[in-house]
This record gives structure tokens, sequence and C-alpha cells, in this order.
């Protein structure tokens, strides 16, 4: 059963999630009130919730196997490899989340922060696992505001090779799903949220506000 939609016709790349769990999982990591403890889990188990779907395609082949009765074949992955990039910071919240479903994939770290004026990004550190051509590659951000972070990330990626890239946020902004889709439009986007608009900040409205300071207690 699919759970995610697509929401724009025009942007076939973009999926939504409209799981009861995420969407209330969700509200609870909007809510001010919400701890740095709590928060954090929550994060991490939206990650669960949202590559569950991200990785609804990944291939599988029937494998022989013996049960207590008789032999079948039967579906088993089949052995794709894959790479989890979380941009930094907030995107290392999603890791532990997505990697209890997929123990054995690789991680690389895409560093980048948003210029507080400009909002544009700044790389500070970029590792990939090797052979990152035949991976498939889940980038990971909690937040796609501007979108500008994201693009950036992906251009390195596909810089250094990357091809099959999938990108999931919890919350997005239209003006983010856009500048992303536009850019790269071979990029799957899952989006646990389409929220309103972006405020002169460029900060995600209604949003929750800086999801690196609220997972990592900083200020
Ligand atoms: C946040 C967020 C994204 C970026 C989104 O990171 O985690 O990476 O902003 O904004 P954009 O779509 O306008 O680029 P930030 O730069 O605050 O760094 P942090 O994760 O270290 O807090
Ligand atoms: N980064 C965040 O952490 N939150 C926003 O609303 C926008 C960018």
């Amino acid at each position: 059963m699919i759970t995610c939609k697509r929401k724009e016709k025009e942007m076939e790349n973009v999926f939504y999630m409209d799981h009861p769990l995420i969407q209330h999982k969700i509200s609870m990591l909007r809510a001010v009130q919400t701890g740095t403890n709590e928060f954090r889990k929550l994060v991490e188990e939206i990650a669960v919730l949202m590559a569950y779907e991200a990785l609804r395609d990944l291939p599988t082949e029937d494998v022989e196997i013996t049960t207590p009765l008789e032999t079948c074949m039967t579906p088993m992955l089949s052995g794709k490899k894959l790479a989890i990039v979380p941009i930094l910071r907030a995107g290392l919240g999603m890791v532990n989340g997505i990697l209890t479903l997929v123990p054995s994939a690789k991680v690389g770290h895409v560093g980048l922060y948003r210029d507080p004026v400009t909002h544009e990004p700044h790389e500070y550190y970029c590792k990939l696992p090797e052979a990152i051509g035949e991976r498939l590659i889940l980038v990971a951000d909690p937040m796609l505001a501007t979108g500008g972070s994201a693009e950036a990330a992906v251009d390195f990626i596909k810089q250094k090779g990357g091809t099959n890239i999938k990108f999931m946020c919890i919350i997005a902004a239209p003006e983010g799903v856009e500048r992303l889709h536009k850019k790269h439009p071979d990029v799957q986007i899952y989006c646990g949220h389409l929220d309103r608009c972006l405020n002169e900040n460029a900060y995600i409205c209604p949003g929750l506000g800086d999801a690196g300071d609220r997972i990592f207690g900083t200020k």
C-alpha cells in the first residue's frame, strides 16, 4: 500500500507523507515546549517511518529458503549498496533512525551551514563512502527551507560521482521544494510535511524553529 502522495502533478519526483504517525510526531516536534531529549527521539522515529517509504523500491531477488515445513523461493533484498548522507549538523539526527532499517548502509557526511545574512550555504566538510556511483544515496536533513543547502549537498554528491539520489526532509517550505526539484529533477524528494512559507529570516513557518539547535540543545 502506498502511503505517501505526490501533490503537484508537474513535480513527479516529490512525495509527501500522509501517514498519521508521521503527522502526529511532527506536531509534537513543532511544540515549543518539546525538550532536547524528546525532540531527538522524535526526529529519529520520524526518520524510521520516512525511510520505510523512501526505500519502498529497493530491489529484491527470490532466494531459496527452507522453512520448518518446506523449501521455497522467497524475496530478499538483492544487496543494493546504500549510502546515508546527512547534511551536518541537523541531518545527523536522522541517521540512527534510517540505520535501524538498513544497518549495513555506509554513512557519508556533507557539512554545510547557512550564512545568517545571505542564507546561502557554505561547505565545511564532505566525505562520502567509496563506490558512491554504485550506491543508492539517501540525503537526510530535517529542514528544506530555501533549498540552498539541499541543492549544494546534491551538487557535491554528483560532483563526486553519485547518480542515484533521494532526499528526505521532515519539514519543507514550498520555496525549497521548488528550488531543489528545479535544479535536480532526477532526485526524489520525500517530505514529512509541506509548510506554508518562509519568513523574512528564511525560517519555515510554522516550522519548528532551528532544527540543529533543538537536536543538540545549543542556541
Ligand atoms: C539548517 C537545516 C538545513 C538548512 C536548511 O541548517 O538543517 O541544513 O538550515 O536551510 P536552507 O534550505 O535555506 O538551506 P543550518 O544551516 O542551520 O545548520 P545546522 O544544521 O548546523 O544547525
Ligand atoms: N533551518 C532550520 O533549522 N529551520 C528553519 O526553519 C529553516 C532553516
